[in-house]
C-alpha cells in the first residue's frame, strides 16, 4: 500500500467509525457529545487537516479533498440524526401527552345583574316605550341645584328633611335627591319640550336601618311642555305602575308637599305581598308608597329657563331600593351594598 492509499484508508475508517457511533446515539445530549468527539477541534478528521502541513506536497490536495468530503458526510449525517431525534420526540409527546377534547370543560359561573340594576333596567324600558330619554346628572352637586333652584332658599326648613354630606368646598355637597337634575335638563333643553328620566345615586345624612341607608338610588321623571296637566301626571304614573307591578296593580295619589312641586302628591300601590289585606311589609295599611310627584313649581320652571306663563310640567321621584325590596320581598335594605355573593346569587 502506498502512503497515499494508507492515508485514504485511514480516513475511510474514521468515517466508518464515526457513523457507527452515530447509530448508537439516542438523545440530544449524546448527539452533542458525538459532535464534539467526531467533528470537534480534536477529532480524527480535524487531525488530518492539522497534519496537512507535514504531508508530501502532492499528497496535500488529495488528502484535503478527501478529508473535506468526510467532514461533509459527517455533517450531513449529524443533521439527519438531529431531525430524526426531533421527529421521534414529537411523536412520543403526541403519544403520551394526548389531549382528550371530549372531556367536559370547566364550568364557567354565569354572573348576574345586581337586583337594583335589574329593576332600573325595567324602569328604563317602560319609560323608553313611552318616549322618555335617559339623562345623566352629577352625584356631587352645588347647594344651589340641590336646594335653592328647587325653591328651598337657605333659610327654608325643608332643607332639614334632605340633610346631606358636605364637602370641604363651600357650597358643594352630595345630592340628596335626583331632583337637581330637573334644573340641569331644563337648562340644557329650554325652550324645547322635555320627556326625561334621570337615574342615579343619592345620599342622605340618615340613621342606618332596615329601611334606610345613607346611599340609595332614585329615578327622577320630568315632563315639560305647553299645556302639560295633572291628568297627564296621573295617567303616566298609573301606566308605569301597571307595567312595573302588573296589569291589576292598584294605585292611589295622596296629597303631599314638596317645595318644588305645586300641587304635590305621593303615589301608593296596593301591597302585592298581602294583596291589600294588610301585612308587615305595608305596615298593615294595604298600600306601599313608591314615589313623590307633582306639577313643577313655577319658580322651578323659571330657574330652568321656561316661562311659567307658557309652560307647565310634572315631575316624580322614586326610590329604587324600596321598590326592589318590595318586588323581591327583601327584608333589609343594607343587603344591596354589602356585596355578599350569598345574597346576590339569589337574583
Ligand atoms: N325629590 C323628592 C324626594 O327625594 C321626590 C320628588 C321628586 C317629589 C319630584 C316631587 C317631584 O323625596
Amino acid at each position: 500500500m502506498t502512503g497515499k492509499e494508507a492515508e485514504l484508508e485511514k480516513l475511510a475508517q474514521i468515517q466508518t467509525e464515526a457513523l457507527a457511533a452515530l447509530a448508537d446515539v439516542a438523545d440530544e445530549g449524546a448527539l452533542e457529545a458525538w459532535r464534539v468527539a467526531h467533528m470537534g477541534r480534536s477529532s480524527a478528521v480535524m487531525g488530518v487537516f492539522s497534519r496537512m502541513g507535514s504531508m508530501d506536497k502532492d499528497l496535500r490536495p488529495v488528502m484535503g479533498k478527501a478529508a473535506n468530503e468526510v467532514r461533509q458526510a459527517l455533517e450531513a449525517a449529524l443533521d439527519e440524526k438531529r431531525q430524526a431525534l426531533e421527529a421521534e420526540a414529537l411523536s412520543r409527546s403526541l403519544e403520551t401527552e394526548k389531549l382528550d377534547v371530549t372531556l367536559p370543560g370547566r364550568p364557567v359561573r354565569r354572573g348576574r345583574l345586581h337586583p337594583l340594576t335589574q329593576v332600573l333596567r325595567r324602569i328604563f324600558q317602560i319609560f323608553g316605550d313611552m318616549g322618555f330619554q335617559v339623562y345623566p346628572s352629577p352625584e356631587v352637586e352645588t347647594d344651589d341645584y340641590n336646594f335653592t333652584y328647587l325653591n328651598m332658599p337657605p333659610y327654608h326648613p325643608a332643607r332639614d328633611m334632605w340633610d346631606t354630606f358636605y364637602t370641604k368646598t363651600e357650597g358643594v355637597l352630595l345630592r340628596t335627591h335626583t331632583s337637581p337634575g330637573q334644573i340641569r335638563v331644563m337648562r340644557a333643553r329650554a325652550p324645547e319640550p322635555i320627556r326625561a328620566i334621570l337615574p342615579g345615586a343619592t345620599m342622605r345624612y340618615e340613621q342606618l336601618s332596615a329601611r334606610s341607608e345613607i346611599e340609595f338610588a332614585q329615578v327622577e321623571v320630568l315632563v315639560v311642555g305647553e299645556h302639560v296637566t295633572f291628568a297627564e301626571l296621573k295617567g303616566t304614573l298609573d301606566d308605569f305602575a301597571r307595567r312595573m307591578f302588573g296589569e291589576y296593580a292598584r294605585t292611589r295619589l295622596r296629597p303631599s308637599h314638596f317645595p318644588f312641586t305645586e300641587p304635590s302628591a305621593e303615589m301608593d300601590v296596593g301591597c302585592f305581598v298581602c294583596d291589600g289585606h294588610g301585612c308587615p311589609v305595608c305596615k298593615e295599611t294595604g298600600w306601599l308608597e313608591i314615589l313623590g310627584c307633582g306639577m313643577v313649581h313655577p319658580l322651578v320652571l323659571e330657574y330652568g329657563g321656561y316661562d311659567p306663563a307658557v309652560y307647565s310640567g310634572f315631575a316624580a321621584g322614586m326610590g329604587i331600593d324600596r321598590s326592589t325590596l318590595m318586588r323581591y320581598r327583601i327584608d333589609d335594605i343594607r343587603h344591596f351594598r354589602n356585596n355578599d355573593v350569598r345574597f346576590l346569587r339569589q337574583f
